[in-house]
């Protein structure tokens, strides 16, 4: 009571003389003041002072960016106690702080309480009445994965909430902008109506056969709308539409991808605009068979999926009125339903087939006359459980202007739209009635200037049609068209049958992927490794297709190993959180019941059946890095047993500790030299037995704890003694992937770390630059810098030459599948590098002992010809930024560490003497603790803020 009183006073206090410093300054204006300084005058420093003082003693902490299950304001979430997040900052009193250009100064601060409100109106919100839920004040340092312990929520509730935090002086916030988020359908018998659709004859590589169906259905609402809900279920892709206009506007290929024998995905969609009170209304559906009735024929067999059928969906608009009343439309055989509309084919494959002349003017508005049309037929109901998409959907993101266009044959256009991506080619015609245009794509040239798609042939051999679209025209108007229900990926556009000539004009590329929000940036003064940061975004992007996949263009495969391989990269660029939580579920309905877990996910059953732990790996690898990155302990909850399960399978795939099969999935494509894939296998299942047991430990899983971590030992012993080679301090062959998977996954023994470590230097440096598959890709950079060996990580991934990331980058702008000259021209396997940017050249990384970036580590390493790195992570707790230069013997790194969190930054400096903080000794800057020299830098312990650190390079650098 008293404390409340005093801070009332204080703060009020300092209100009032930040108002009277803020009306002189308005009186003065800042030149003035600025001059006054400049002249020595009292009155200017008098201002500034106190400027700075109430600028940072008046400054509470506030809460920001409030998230729920990692997203910000989700519609239609199915988790019933979902977890939220904040962010704290430093708001600056009346903007006096950014008046005269300062930094945010402010240090070490700290979150020590909070309250969340949350409640079922805006107006209860208002008052301060959380009918769901008052957290009350908690005493809590926690701003992420905080669960929420209300009300039992039920379907459709909407939840409004705020959060008002306590500082480190007992201040309190201010309450924070008002966040929802809102329940989706929990039961089954929320789905009032039925799964329809067309009971056509199912496809078999006859295109013609393949129509997309077209249902319609009028209905009315009254006045008085409150909202509108549209929960929307398809097997296949659906493409929903509300009085003539589409529902998600840029969204496409909803409702999202998964075993559908095991899990349905539903979106929510607010419709609320889009409805006509008083009058007839319309909702069509298009509905395109995507993964669910996949019918090109290739080599994965998802012809064969047993899950397979004719595309169907089932929805409920759910429309709520301001007095209380809902009124509900469901899916039923009241709709109707034609095969006759434009789309003759799609395949998620082969492309589309549209004929344009068969469109229906009107069919997603009143007054259609669809008499010709069918009643939709009721279909069964795929056998997965209905589940709230949880991540972003696939959006178009981005248009692009194409850049040339070539006629290598008489009759062939060849569109060059500039860049490599995934998407849709959106094509603008004036022609006659009939004509038919191809569009094919493909990511190079052959020598004769047209499209080369050889390397896809082995996969879907010719004449069989791959991304490959035809448009016929309607012969009417412009027209526009591009693909709905498949994408591409490509960089150049081959067309024939144009009417005329086409120009640039015609064309458009259309960028399509997962819509994940950037969280990185990084560059830095090696122009060539810029390049690789823009081709790693480019390539992750692409591949971000509601799964994490290989390649846009030939396989759209959930490959297990590519996606570990880059998700760090991908957690450090993106907020990809969701898009993984969403495919640890898709890993999760995957496994068997041994415990095995196939290589593609989802699969029809290709890739089943065999031990590959370098690939399925994924499934402990990215559960445990989401606990890494975001604090995520209940994704360990929720797969713990399942990861038990795994190892437990992979433990009885072994012959003294090492996987007995030797001819599983290793470092796949190399440079020249192979690694034995038992010794990366192995690898895998020491790291994987591991997690388990660490995840244990953190679950309260005592014994399971210490059984797993005997397995990592036993595992640990049986590897060296296979492959440990003593007298060269090798292992194995010595290939640059064996010793880095040693050193990465911490096999060997301490006596022999250096002698290891130095090996594998001295090998990167004699040749000058990677030997290694993707694997070692990922392990050499990291191993050599976790070693203090960044100056020979640098030598190889700066190599502008093959075998390297910037010859890849250099040409085409995204990362390739092999070293040299590529299958495919967009994988991101070997983006893991853009991780090693961010953790070591700007060294930015979590310190695993307060994951979620709570302890942050900073550690730049100013090495090789580099001058300076920026980089700038928005971490689940707030911006980290790191920055630094370097000009002669001088290092200046910019740091900035979020509220509520600390960090220990490593200066590099040949001695302590030499290291200032904004122009002071930084061993004697308050809140700045000197915590010793060692390995080239000295180690400070801080608290939140902004720093300026400056120090004398060591020679050895
Ligand atoms: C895919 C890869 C994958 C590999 C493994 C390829 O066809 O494109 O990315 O990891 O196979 O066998």
């Amino acid at each position: 009571m008293c404390n409340t009183f005093l801070e009332g006073v204080f703060n009020r206090s300092l209100n009032y003389v930040t108002a009277v410093v803020a009306f002189m300054i308005k009186i003065l204006g800042n030149e003035m003041i600025t001059k006054l300084c400049a002249a020595g005058h009292a009155l200017g420093w008098l201002i500034l002072g106190f400027t700075t003082i109430s600028a940072e003693a008046a400054q509470p902490l506030q809460p920001v960016e409030l998230r729920c299950e990692y997203l910000a304001n989700p519609v239609g979430i199915d988790v019933v106690q979902p977890r939220l997040s904040w962010v704290l900052t430093v708001k600056p009193v009346n903007g006096l702080g950014r008046l005269f250009g300062s930094r945010d100064d402010s240090r070490g601060r700290e979150q020590t309480a909070y309250r969340i409100l949350a409640a079922s109106s805006v107006a209860k919100l208002a008052a301060d009445q959380g009918d769901l839920w008052d957290s009350g004040e908690v005493a809590s340092d926690e701003t992420a994965q905080i669960v929420y312990a209300g009300v039992t929520l039920t379907s459709r509730q909407q939840c409004f909430w705020k959060v008002v935090v306590w500082d480190e002086h007992r201040r309190k916030s201010a309450w924070s902008d008002v966040a929802t988020w809102e329940m989706g359908l929990l039961q089954p018998q929320d789905w009032l109506g039925s799964w329809i659709g067309m009971n056509l004859p199912t496809p078999t590589g006859d295109l013609a056969a393949n129509p997309a169906p077209f249902l319609r259905r009028d209905f009315s609402v009254r006045s008085g709308i409150k909202r509108a809900r549209l929960y929307a279920s398809g097997a296949g892709s659906l493409e929903l539409h509300l009085n003539g206009q589409k529902v998600g506007g840029n969204r496409e290929r909803d409702p999202g991808y998964t075993d559908f024998n095991k899990r349905v995905l539903y979106v929510t969609y607010d419709v609320t605009p889009l409805l006509r009170p008083g009058v007839t209304n319309t909702i069509g559906a298009i509905l395109g068979t995507g993964w669910y009735d996949v019918h090109d024929v290739a080599v994965w067999g998802f012809e064969h999926a047993s899950w397979r059928g004719r595309p169907r969906l089932q929805l409920v608009l759910v429309v709520g009125y301001n007095d209380g009343e809902t009124q509900v439309l469901a899916s039923d055989n009241l709709w109707r339903a034609t095969s006759q509309g434009p789309i003759r084919s799609d395949g998620i494959y082969s492309g589309e087939i549209y004929d344009a002349r068969r469109e229906m003017p009107g069919w997603d508005e009143p007054g259609f006359a669809d008499d010709s049309w069918q009643a939709a037929d009721v279909l069964p109901a795929p056998a997965g459980k209905l589940t709230a998409l949880r991540c972003p959907p696939i959006a178009m993101v981005k248009t692009i202007i194409p850049q040339a266009i070539t006629q290598p044959q008489p009759g062939v256009y060849v569109v060059d739209m500039g860049e490599n991506f995934s998407g849709h080619a959106q094509l603008i015609v004036h022609g006659p009635a009939g004509t038919k245009i191809q569009l094919r794509y493909g990511e190079c040239l052959a020598t004769n200037g047209m499209v080369d798609r050889s390397s896809i042939s082995e996969f879907m051999p010719p004449p069989r049609p791959f991304q490959t679209d035809a448009y016929i025209c309607r012969g009417s108007g412009t027209e526009t068209w591009e693909q709905r229900f498949s994408y591409s990926g490509f960089r150049y556009l081959e067309v024939t049958g144009f009417p005329g000539q086409p120009t640039l004009d015609n064309f458009r590329g259309r960028f399509a992927h997962t819509d994940l929000e950037p969280a990185g940036e990084f560059s830095c003064s090696n122009e060539g490794l810029n390049q690789v940061q823009r081709a790693t975004v480019q390539s992750y992007l692409c591949n971000a297709q509601n799964i994490p996949t290989d390649c846009p263009t030939r396989e759209k495969n959930g490959w297990t190993g590519d996606a570990h391989l880059a998700a760090e990269a991908g957690l450090m660029n993106f907020h990809s959180a969701a898009f993984y939580t969403k495919w640890l579920d898709d890993l999760k309905d995957n496994q068997l019941a041994d415990g095995h877990i196939g290589v593609i996910v989802p699969t029809a059953d290709w890739g089943l059946g065999d031990c590959q732990p370098a690939w399925d790996s994924a499934y402990p690898l990215i559960a445990w890095d989401l606990l890494e990155y975001c604090g995520d302990r209940r994704i360990l909850a929720e797969h713990y047993d399942r990861l038990r399960l795994y190892v437990d399978f992979l433990a009885g795939q072994t012959v003294n500790g090492i996987i007995a099969k030797t001819d599983s999935l290793g470092d796949w494509c190399p440079w020249s030299t192979e690694t034995p894939s038992q010794l990366t296998a192995t690898a895998f299942f020491y790291e994987d037995a591991r997690i388990v047991s660490q995840a244990a430990a953190l679950l309260g899983h005592a014994e399971d704890a210490a059984k797993y971590a005997a397995l990592a030992e036993k595992t640990k012993a049986g590897f060296n003694a296979k492959f440990f080679d003593a007298t060269n301090n090798s292992y194995a062959n010595g290939s640059q992937t064996a010793l880095a998977a040693a050193l990465y996954f911490g096999l060997v023994s301490p006596a022999r770390q250096s002698a290891v470590l130095g090996n594998l230097a001295q090998q990167v440096e004699t040749l000058g630059h990677i030997d290694a598959g993707i694997l070692g890709a990922k392990w050499l950079p990291a191993a050599l810098s976790a070693g203090g060996r960044t100056d020979a990580a640098y030598l190889m991934v700066a190599h502008a030459n093959q075998p390297g990331w910037i010859a890849m980058a250099r040409d085409s702008k995204t990362l390739w599948e092999q070293w040299r000259e590529p299958h495919s021209r967009n994988h991101i396997m070997f983006g893991s590098v853009s991780g090693w940017f961010y953790q070591w050249l700007a060294g930015i990384s979590s310190d695993p002992a307060q994951p979620g970036f709570k302890h942050i580590i900073i550690q730049p390493q100013p090495v090789g010809d580099l001058t300076w790195v920026k980089a700038a992570y928005d971490s689940i707790r707030g911006p980290i930024v790191s920055n630094w230069s370097r000009q002669g013997g001088r290092l200046t790194m910019d740091i900035t560490i979020p509220p509520n969190t600390t960090a220990t930054v490593y200066v590099p400096a040949e001695n302590e003497m030499s290291v200032t903080e904004s122009g002071r000794p930084a061993a004697k800057v308050p809140g700045i603790k000197f915590l010793g020299l060692g390995r080239g830098a000295a180690a400070y312990a801080v608290g939140s803020g902004t720093y300026k650190f400056s120090s004398l390079v060591p020679r050895c650098l």
